[in-house]
């Protein structure tokens, strides 16, 4: 099971890395330029492909990083992106861009996504990279409380790394391309689609991010998925 302790550390390390490779790149790790741009455009596609319009929709980033998706979001119209990030370091450089941009529409909420409070509801919540940084307990604590603060009518779209066949876990590994150690849980597509049945969130939609022989696609026993759910299932 994932150490949350050594998930944290790594990712309020990442700051640091602010000026020496691309604003995405703190939060997205792909650090290789051409694999970056291929990586924002292919996704920004697909992503936005399968989002309604967002003109004055009001919107949920939880895992923001440093905001590369919510400032896409608030590019787009919403009419409020609350980004949800719990790396002190992460939220600052966050905060920074959004006066950077003067991106009104923006805040960035210091909190690890599973102890997030509101009482307000979105039109959309969108998770990008979280879940496969989320062991089981702190995913359950997450899934307790998403679902109110989600629209009946809303859209919770779910942006993670799967293990394809069987559940894959990393576990305090080195990573040669990010120069240390990593952890990370990549759950299988149906163990996704059951998780969020079990909190009454029904998938509408998912399909891989990149089509079989991509580059993109680095690692055998991994994809990048889309998933869409719904309060209300399909229909
Ligand atoms: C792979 S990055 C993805 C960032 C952003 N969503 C994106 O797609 O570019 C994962 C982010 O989730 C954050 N994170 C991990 N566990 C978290 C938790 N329990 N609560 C809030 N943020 C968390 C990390 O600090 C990191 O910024």
């Amino acid at each position: 099971m994932l150490d949350p302790v050594k998930v944290r550390h790594f990712w309020e390390g990442r700051a640091a890395t602010l000026g020496q490779v691309a604003f995405e790149s703190i939060a997205n790790l792909e650090q290789d330029p051409d694999n970056l741009r291929l990586k924002i455009d292919e996704e920004s596609r697909k992503v936005f492909a399968w989002l309604p319009a967002l003109e004055g929709l009001r919107v949920l980033d939880l895992g923001a990083g440093v905001g590369q998706w919510t400032f896409r979001f608030a590019q787009r119209g919403a009419r409020e992106v609350v980004a949800v990030e719990y790396a002190h370091g992460l939220v600052e450089i966050g905060r920074a861009e959004a006066r950077r941009r003067a991106a009104g529409g923006v805040r960035f909420v210091e909190s690890a996504a599973e102890a997030y409070q509101t009482d307000r509801a979105f039109d959309l919540i969108f998770i990008s990279g979280l879940f496969v940084y989320l062991n089981d307990d702190q995913a359950r604590a997450l899934l307790q409380r998403l679902p109110a603060w989600l629209r009946s009518d809303g859209m919770l779209l779910v942006r993670d790394g799967t293990g394809l066949g069987e559940r894959y876990e990393i576990n305090d590994r080195h990573s040669e391309h990010l120069g240390q150690n990593y952890s990370a849980t990549y759950r299988t597509r149906e163990q996704y689609i059951d998780m969020m049945a079990a909190h009454g969130l029904h998938c509408v939609r998912d399909e891989n991010m990149f089509a079989e022989g991509h580059p993109l696609n680095k690692y055998p026993q991994t994809r990048l998925r889309l998933y869409a759910f719904s309060r209300r299932g399909q229909g």
